[in-house]
């Protein structure tokens, strides 16, 4: 075992965070000064360290490029009212991680290589670190393999980088979605349950198509029979029927969620009664034409919570009730915001003081 504890760290002779404007940070415009970088060679992981944000150099037969071994993790660091550094699940994310990496014939990372790594990286960048109100430290960690070999095999050798970047809000208005029947995200024996690249470079073509005819993401569902709903974008999905708070069961189609789980165990807390189960189209369109459909959200890192206005169905579009009268996501969201950033009690464990 690596000691990760202590390993090399090169400062940067150049921050940028002067360059940054604080006031537009949009998603992913702006990367902090540092990453931290770990390697896997000959069955270990070794060579810890954590150096300026730059280019990697890297064979062009590097296998991730060719054959999609390659997966990645996404959690957001806040600024609570004392100006400490709070990072939400971190352990759940290392989790996650690794069994992405399983599916992919990738090598597990120890978990403390993960939040070791992490925890020095944000003690080094903490003045990127946005305190503004929905405003976060977007904490990108991937694993890619490095073989340069051309030949289809699981790579011998691969790195492991955490980098940061200061985010506002994803979407800046609530979003029109339609029902993919067409398209699949992943089917059952599929990486869908993982967080693989390949998974969101096989859904850009069909965002693509869903934007071109007015719509800014899809509602995705089962490769089978397209009669159940799956995830929406790049997130889970949840629905509000008749004040419930309704979700796919994951699956191995769907992925597990962090936000997802966070949303189902802060709304159990607040006494939302919750169902996780198969949703079908059916069920949801036939709600929003008798009005029982109350909200319907997708639930992710980046977002959090992404109110749905719109869902296109066949031709024709629902229109669910105003954001401003709903109630249950705005609860949640609170609630759950209150968490990261320090302003209530964490009840569940979640926060990792840096
Ligand atoms: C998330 O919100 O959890 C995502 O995976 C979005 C990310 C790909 C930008």
């Amino acid at each position: 075992m690596v000691d990760t504890l202590a390993f090399p760290i090169e400062k940067t002779t150049q921050s940028r965070l002067s360059q940054v404007d604080f006031t537009n940070l949009g998603f992913g415009k702006y990367y902090s000064d540092h990453m931290f970088i770990v390697e896997y060679a000959e069955g270990k992981w070794h060579s810890p360290r954590i150096i300026p944000y730059g280019d990697l150099s890297l064979s062009p037969a590097t296998s991730a490029l060719h054959y999609g071994q390659a997966v990645f993790e996404g959690l957001k660091a806040y600024k609570n009212a004392e100006g400490e550094v709070l990072i939400f699940r971190p352990d759940a994310n290392a989790q996650r991680l690794n069994a992405s990496a399983e599916r992919l014939a990738m090598p597990a990372l120890p978990e403390d290589i993960f939040i070791n790594g992490l925890q020095q990286l944000l003690t080094l960048d903490k003045d990127w670190v946005p305190a503004a109100a929905g405003h976060s430290l977007y904490i990108r960690p991937f694993m890619f393999a490095t073989d340069a070999y051309t030949g289809v095999r699981p790579s011998e050798t691969y790195y492991f980088i955490i980098f940061t970047c200061p985010v506002g809000v994803y979407y800046n208005k609530p979003v029109r979605v339609k029902v993919e029947t067409e398209f699949t995200r992943a089917a059952k024996g599929g990486t869908g349950a993982a967080k693989a690249a390949g998974n969101y470079a096989a859904s850009l073509l069909p965002a693509t198509l869903a934007q071109k005819a007015g719509y800014d993401q899809l509602l995705w569902t089962d490769a089978k029979t397209h009669e159940y709903f799956e995830e929406s974008g790049t997130m889970n999905v949840m629905f509000v029927i008749d004040g419930k708070l309704i979700t796919p069961a994951t699956s191995d189609s769907i992925l597990k969620g962090i936000t997802r789980d966070s949303v189902l165990k802060v709304a159990q807390k607040l006494g939302i009664p919750t169902e996780e189960r198969a949703v079908s189209v059916k069920e949801v369109i036939d709600a929003a034409k008798n009005g029982t459909l109350q909200e319907a959200f997708g639930v992710g890192t980046a977002a959090t919570i992404a109110p749905i206005a719109v869902i296109g169905h066949e031709g024709t579009d629902y229109t669910l009730p105003a954001v401003e009268n709903r109630t249950i996501a705005p609860r949640i969201q609170t609630a759950l915001d209150d968490i990261k950033t320090g302003k209530a009690a964490d009840p569940f464990g979640w926060i990792l003081k840096v």
